[in-house]
C-alpha cells in the first residue's frame, strides 16, 4: 500500500499553533509486506531503520499488535527546518496503522491523535486534511476547520542549517501581557477571515504582524528581515517564518514570482530557493 503525506508550513505568522497550509513536498511511504521484523528503506541520516523509527513506534502505539512489515520510505521533507517533517512522520504511522491495521479511522479522529501526539496541531491538521486548516486544541480535545487557501505560489527559501522545534520553542515567554494577547489574537482573526474571504494582500499584511513568536525567534533567525524587506520591494503577498523556521515562506503571486526568487538568489545566503504550491489532498 502506498502512502503519500505533504509537507506543512505552521503558524502561517500570527496563526501560532492553530494556523497551517500543505505543500507541494511530500513523504512516501510504501508498506511493503509482511516480515519476521519491523524494517524501514530510507536515505535518512540519523533516522532509524527498524521498529524504533518514530513512523513503526506512532502505528504500533495504535495498534499494537500490527504484523510487523519490510516497508520503504522517501522524502523530499528536509528535517529541522520548519516544513513539519516529524508531522509527517506521525501522520504516515497513524495511516499505516489505519490501513493495514483496518482501523477505519476518520480524519477527524486521526487529527485527534496526531495532535495529543505532536502536542499541537498546526502541522498535523494540514498534512491530514491538505489545504489549510485552523485548529485549536484545549488538551482535551480538537476543533478544526479545513478551507480553500486562494491561489499564489509559495516560495520557501530553506536555510542549510537545521533549527529543532525544541530550541526554537524555548526562547518564546512564558506569558504575554493581557493587552498584547487581546491585540495578537485580532491581527490572527483578520488573517483568517482575510484567506476566507480569498484576500491574500490583507492575509499577508496581518501575517508579517504576528505578536506571539516572530520577534522572539529573529535571533535564531537573522534572515527574515532581509527577505521580508526584499518581498516589499517586489510586492509579495507576505513573508513568515515557516512554523518554528528557519525556513522562511513568501506567499507570491505568479507574476512575481519570477523576479522574488531571482533577488533572493542575489542576496547569497546560504541555502535553497524553491517554488511550492498549496496541496489539496492531504493524506
Ligand atoms: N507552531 C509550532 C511552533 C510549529 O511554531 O513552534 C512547530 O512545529
Amino acid at each position: 500500500m502506498k502512502i503519500r503525506v505533504p509537507a506543512t508550513s505552521a503558524n502561517l505568522g500570527c496563526g501560532f499553533d492553530s494556523c497551517g497550509i500543505a505543500l507541494s513536498l511530500y513523504l512516501h511511504l510504501d508498506t511493503g509486506v509482511e516480515a519476521e521484523e519491523w524494517q524501514i528503506e530510507h536515505r535518512l541520516e540519523g533516522v532509524s531503520h527498524d521498529e524504533s523509527n518514530l513512523i513503526i513506534t506512532t502505528a504500533l502505539a495504535l495498534k499494537p499488535d500490527l504484523k510487523p512489515r519490510k516497508m520503504t520510505m522517501q522524502t523530499d521533507i528536509p528535517p529541522a527546518r520548519g516544513l513539519g517533517s516529524s508531522s509527517t512522520a506521525i501522520v504516515a504511522g497513524i495511516e499505516l496503522a489505519n490501513r493495514e491495521g483496518q482501523l477505519g479511522l476518520t480524519r477527524k479522529e486521526k487529527l485527534a491523535i496526531a495532535t495529543e501526539m505532536e502536542g499541537h496541531p498546526d502541522n498535523v491538521g494540514p498534512a491530514i486534511y491538505g489545504d489549510f486548516v485552523v485548529a485549536c486544541y484545549d488538551q482535551k480535545e480538537v476543533n478544526s476547520v479545513k478551507h480553500h487557501f486562494p491561489d499564489c505560489d509559495v516560495v520557501v527559501f530553506i536555510p542549510d542549517q537545521e533549527l529543532l522545534t525544541s530550541e526554537s520553542r524555548d526562547i518564546l515567554p512564558k506569558e504575554l501581557p493581557y493587552k498584547e494577547a487581546v491585540t495578537a489574537s485580532g491581527i490572527s482573526n483578520v488573517m483568517i477571515g482575510a484567506v476566507l474571504n480569498g484576500n491574500l494582500p490583507l492575509a499577508g499584511k496581518m501575517m508579517e504582524q504576528d505578536l506571539w513568536h516572530e520577534k522572539y525567534r529573529g535571533e535564531l533567525i537573522p534572515h527574515l528581515k532581509p527577505l521580508r524587506d526584499l518581498g516589499h520591494q517586489v510586492g509579495v503577498y507576505g513573508t513568515v517564518l515557516s512554523g518554528a523556521g528557519p525556513t522562511i515562506l513568501t506567499l507570491c503571486p505568479y507574476e512575481l514570482t519570477e523576479t522574488f526568487v531571482a533577488s533572493v538568489k542575489a542576496l547569497g545566503l546560504a541555502g535553497k530557493v524553491e517554488i511550492l504550491a498549496v496541496d489539496k489532498e492531504g493524506t
